[in-house]
C-alpha cells in the first residue's frame, strides 16, 4: 500500500489505520539492502531491468502437498514424472512473463540470493545473469566450434528457501552461515543461457532468447542475445537423507522435443542425482544414485565417471560433488582445504575425497560450516567478505575482524568454471 493513497480518506480512524498499514507494508531497510546488479542500466535504457527479489519471508512458509512427493525419484519408471513435477512447479506463473519478475509471480513468489552482483562474473542489469563456466569447443554438440563460448545464468529459490536466505542475511553487514539449513521441500531452479551461435547449436531453435549485458556495455555497445540451453533444479527431499538429502536434476532444450511454440514444452530431462555413489563408481561400476534419460537428443557429455552433469558443466565434476562443497571456513587456514575438480589422472584417493556424499547441513570438517548445498550462498558470502577486506583500509584489518569474534573466513569461492 502506498501512503499517498491514504490522503483521500476522510474519517480520522480510517486515515490512521491506512497510515499504520502502509508503514507496516513498507520494505524495511534490510529488505532492500542488497544491490540488484553490478552496473546500473545506462541512461535512456528502456528495456527490462533486473530487480533482486529480496523481501525474504520472516516466518517459515507452509507448503501443502509438494507435487513431486507423489513420485519416487529412485524408481526409474517414476523419475521422469518426479522431474516434470519439479519443472512445472518452477514454471507455474513464470512462463506468462518469461521469468521477468519472479517476486510478482501470482502463483508463488521466488527469491534471489544476494551478493552475486559483484566481480567480473557479477549479475548483469537486464536479467540478473551471472557468468558460468564457458563451454569448450565441441562440448555443445558436433557443430560447436567456438571455443570457450560464454554461458550465463540466473537462479532463484521458492519461499522455503527464501526464508533461509533471509535468515543467513538478516544482518546485511554480517551474514550468519550457521543459519544455512534449508527446510524440507526447498526448491531452487536455475536458467542457463549460452552465447553459442544458433548455427553451432541448431537444436536450440525456438528457445527462450534474452538480450544480456554480458559485455558491460557502458552505453549503446552490443548486448548479445543468449539462448536458454539448460535448466537446473535442486530439491531438499527427506527421502534422499540416506545419501545427501538433496535431489539435483537438469533439463536441456530440444527443438524436436515438441511441435509447440511454447519454449518450455521443449525441455527434456537429462537426469537427476541424489548421491555420487562412491566408491562404486571408482571401480567403474555404473552409478546407481542417479537416473539418466538415455532418450535425450543430442546426448551431450555427462560428468565424472558417468555421474550427472549438465551440458554446460565440467565433464570432470558432478552436480552433487560440486554442491556438497558449499561450505564456509570458520577459521584461518581451514583444514583440510576443499578439494577442486580432479584432473584427468587423479588418484582413486583423490576421486573418493571429491565424491564423498555430504549430508544436508553436514560440515566438511570441524573447521567449516555447511551452506547446505547452496553455492549461491557460498559465492555471495565470499563476495561480501572480499568487498569487506577491500574496505579494510591500509592495515588490511576490517573493523569487524578486529573484535576477534569467530566469524566466517573467506573460503575460495567454488566456481562453475573451476578446472
Ligand atoms: C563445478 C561446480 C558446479 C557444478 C558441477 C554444478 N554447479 Fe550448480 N552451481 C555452481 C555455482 C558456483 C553456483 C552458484 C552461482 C550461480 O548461481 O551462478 C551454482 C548454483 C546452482 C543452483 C542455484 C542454487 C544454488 O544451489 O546455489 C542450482 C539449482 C544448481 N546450481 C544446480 C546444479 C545442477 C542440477 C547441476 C548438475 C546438472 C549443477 N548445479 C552442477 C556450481 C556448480
Amino acid at each position: 500500500m502506498d501512503s499517498t493513497r491514504c490522503v483521500g480518506r476522510v474519517k480520522h480512524l480510517s486515515l490512521l489505520l491506512c497510515l499504520v498499514g502502509s508503514l507496516l507494508l513498507q520494505p524495511s531497510a534490510s529488505e532492500a539492502a542488497f544491490p540488484d546488479a553490478r552496473n546500473p542500466p545506462p541512461e535512456g535504457w528502456e528495456g527490462p531491468v533486473f530487480k533482486l527479489s529480496q523481501r525474504y519471508p520472516r516466518s517459515l512458509p507452509r507448503i501443502s502437498n509438494p507435487p513431486w512427493l507423489r513420485f519416487d525419484f529412485a524408481n526409474s519408471a517414476e523419475a521422469p514424472q518426479y522431474m516434470n513435477a519439479v519443472l512445472n512447479y518452477c514454471l507455474q506463473g513464470n512462463t506468462a512473463t518469461n521469468f521477468a519478475d519472479v517476486s510478482r509471480n501470482p502463483v508463488r513468489k521466488w527469491y534471489h540470493a544476494p551478493w552475486l552482483h559483484s566481480g567480473s562474473a557479477g549479475r548483469e542489469f537486464i536479467h540478473g545473469l551471472t557468468r558460468e563456466r564457458p563451454s569448450r569447443e565441441g562440448e555443445l554438440g558436433p557443430l560447436h566450434v567456438t571455443d570457450r563460448v560464454q554461458n550465463w545464468a540466473v537462479g532463484f529459490y521458492n519461499s522455503r528457501g527464501g526464508y533461509t536466505i533471509g535468515r543467513v542475511w538478516a544482518d546485511e553487514a554480517n551474514p550468519d552461515p550457521s543459519k544455512a539449513k534449508f527446510p524440507l521441500h526447498t526448491v531452487s531452479c536455475k536458467l542457463i543461457f549460452t552465447a553459442a551461435p544458433l548455427a553451432e547449436v541448431p537444436y536450440l531453435e525456438g528457445t527462450l532468447e534474452w538480450e544480456a549485458d554480458i559485455n558491460r556495455a557502458a552505453n549503446a555497445g552490443p548486448r548479445p542475445v543468449l539462448r536458454l540451453l539448460q535448466l537446473d533444479v535442486a530439491v531438499r527431499d527427506p527421502r534422499a537423507d540416506f545419501t545427501t538429502g538433496w535431489v539435483l536434476g537438469t533439463f536441456q532444450y530440444q527443438k524436436d522435443a515438441s511441435a509447440s511454440s511454447d519454449w518450455w514444452r521443449h525441455l527434456v530431462p537429462v537426469g537427476m542425482m541424489w548421491g555420487n555413489d562412491a566408491p562404486r563408481v571408482l571401480i567403474s561400476q555404473p552409478p546407481q544414485e542417479q537416473w539418466i534419460n538415455t532418450n535425450r537428443d543430442p546426448q551431450l557429455h555427462l560428468g565424472l565417471r558417468g555421474l550427472l552433469n549438465g551440458p554446460i558443466d565440467n565433464p570432470r565434476s558432478s552436480c552433487i560433488a560440486c554442491h556438497g562443497l558449499a561450505q564456509t571456513a570458520m577459521v584461518e587456514d581451514a583444514e583440510p582445504s576443499l578439494p577442486r575438480v580432479p584432473n584427468a589422472n587423479a588418484s582413486a584417493a583423490t576421486l573418493q575425497r571429491y565424491l564423498r556424499n555430504i549430508e544436508s547441513g553436514e560440515a566438511y570438517s570441524p573447521d567449516y560450516v555447511s551452506l547446505d548445498y547452496s553455492l549461491q550462498l557460498q559465492v555471495g558470502i565470499s563476495n561480501f567478505l572480499e568487498a569487506r577486506e577491500m574496505d579494510a583500509g591500509p592495515t588490511g584489518v576490517a573493523p569487524e575482524s578486529r573484535t576477534g569474534e569467530r566469524g566466517p573466513r573467506r573460503t575460495r569461492a567454488i566456481l562453475r568454471d573451476d578446472d
